[in-house]
């Protein structure tokens, strides 16, 4: 296949932290990235008007939102984070005319690739230079099973590729290599159009938003425990999906950044509003309170599927704690972020089994570690553990490469609200991708980024 070069690189924008006063106030962060990608994608899967609030307008999302329509959803924007999408239906998708561009987008990637393989169209799936960097074969497998055929693809497995569907997807089952939802959940939405039961094994359970959202639209599945943390699911394909309403509660995973930069400041006190308290997503929680950080779960409550509660954040000492592997699915994309914590924690943080950090939108180990370097905090990799060595204060003054990865930049930039000396990021372009509005909502706190 002709490879068009990636996205053309636009300017890259370099942005600086450095230490002011406490944070104080309280806020939203946008809505759930793992969510939103799934709200829309259910809501294309169904005959009929979904309507989704709260939706994370951030570019993986949007890009996702635009794959939909080009598969044959009809979506209007109705207002801030308002959605209505109406639905093609299970088995009534359109092959697209253009390329499918997910961006930088991984889980919109993986999981449209799962949609996608259900059916008899064909697609281009395509992305920017750090998705096409990332593994693709941990899903394209299980999908081959089904059925579906890689009619084309850069060396590896990965993008860009085309795919073509099944006319008659296999139902299997299936135990998955990785701890991972995108594998999960793309062999979940495939079996969604396959006769017969899909099975799915995880050894260690991951977010569960597309078990919880299919339950939601209507399909039928059974979860039961699998071994000590895994679990089974039988999902009964080509249900008839009713359209629904869905709320998308506001993102852990951004809540961290604010989170974790309230607990450095000193004086630091802050409410966060209607985030995401999934059990599956709150490792990074349960291990900062470890650490003898103050975070207060008020007004605990059920919101469309899912439990959320506002959080108010004090500035706290902490102190070094052993943060086992198996905690790992459930605060994944919260190392980055963690181990800036660790940095100001006094003593050692180990954090252990982080393999799957290496294919996120960047090797996050070797970027976290090399920003962890150049603001001289004491660390060192151990096979697939990464070990900080903390101590209260860090002297910053360095500039972190964000290698196209809105983690890095976001988690570097809480590092310089409150290290000696600003910290800066080399292109904070990518944190639009996940949290549009991060340095505004900072600065409403009183962080100084700019
Ligand atoms: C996601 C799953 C995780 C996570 C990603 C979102 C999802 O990836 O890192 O940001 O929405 O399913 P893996 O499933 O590859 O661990």
């Amino acid at each position: 296949m002709p490879v068009a070069p990636a996205h053309p690189k636009a300017a890259a924008r370099p942005a600086v932290a450095r230490r002011a006063g406490a944070l104080n106030g309280r806020v939203r962060v946008p809505g759930d990235k793992s969510i939103s990608h799934r709200a829309l994608m259910l809501g294309l899967l169904t005959v009929g008007e979904t309507r989704i609030e709260g939706l994370l307008e951030g570019a993986d999302v949007l890009a996702t939102a635009a794959a939909c329509g080009a598969l044959g959803a009809k979506l209007q924007r109705t207002g801030t984070g308002t959605w209505s999408v109406q639905g093609a239906g299970i088995g009534s998708l359109l092959s697209p005319r253009a390329p499918l561009d997910f961006g930088n987008a991984g889980t919109g990637t993986r999981l449209m690739l799962g949609v996608v393989a259900g059916h008899p169209i064909e697609a281009v799936f395509d992305g920017d230079d750090s998705l096409r960097r990332r593994p693709m074969r941990r899903v394209l497998d299980p999908l081959a099973r089904m059925g579906a055929e890689v009619m084309q693809q850069a060396e590896g497995g990965r993008l860009p590729l085309k795919l073509k569907g099944a006319r008659d997807p296999i139902p299997i089952e299936f135990k998955s290599p990785v701890a991972s939802a995108q594998v999960k959940s793309a062999v979940l939405l495939c079996g969604l159009a396959a006769p017969g039961e899909t099975t799915l094994i995880e050894e260690a359970a991951t977010r569960d938003h597309t078990e919880r959202m299919l339950a939601h639209f209507g399909a039928e599945l059974v979860v039961t425990p699998h071994g000590a943390r895994g679990k089974q699911i039988v999902l009964k394909g080509r249900p008839e999906l009713l359209p629904q309403r869905v709320r998308v509660p506001a993102d852990p995973s951004s809540a961290a950044f604010p989170l974790v930069a309230a607990l450095l400041i000193p004086g630091s006190d802050i409410i966060l509003e209607g985030v995401l308290m999934n059990p599956l997503r709150t490792g990074l929680i349960v291990t900062l309170k470890e650490m003898g950080a103050r975070i207060e779960e008020l007004e605990r409550r059920e919101d469309g599927g899912e439990t959320v509660a506002n959080l108010r954040v004090c500035a706290s000492a902490l102190t070094g704690v052993e943060v086992p592997a198996a905690r790992a699915p459930s605060m994944i994309d919260e190392y980055p972020v963690l181990a800036v914590a660790a940095a100001f924690a006094e003593g050692t943080t180990a954090m252990r089994g982080l393999a799957e950090l290496r294919v996120k939108e960047s090797d996050r180990l070797g970027a976290v570690a090399a920003g962890l370097k150049v603001n001289g905090v004491v660390h060192e990799i151990s096979g697939d553990d990464l070990i900080v060595h903390g101590k209260r204060t860090v002297t910053g003054g360095g500039t972190v490469a964000t290698h196209m990865d809105h983690r890095i930049a976001m988690s570097f930039l809480v590092m310089g609200l409150a290290s000696d000396k600003p910290v800066g990021a080399d292109d904070i372009s990518f944190v639009a991708t996940s949290f549009p509005g991060f340095s505004e909502l900072m600065q409403k706190l009183g962080a100084d980024i700019g």
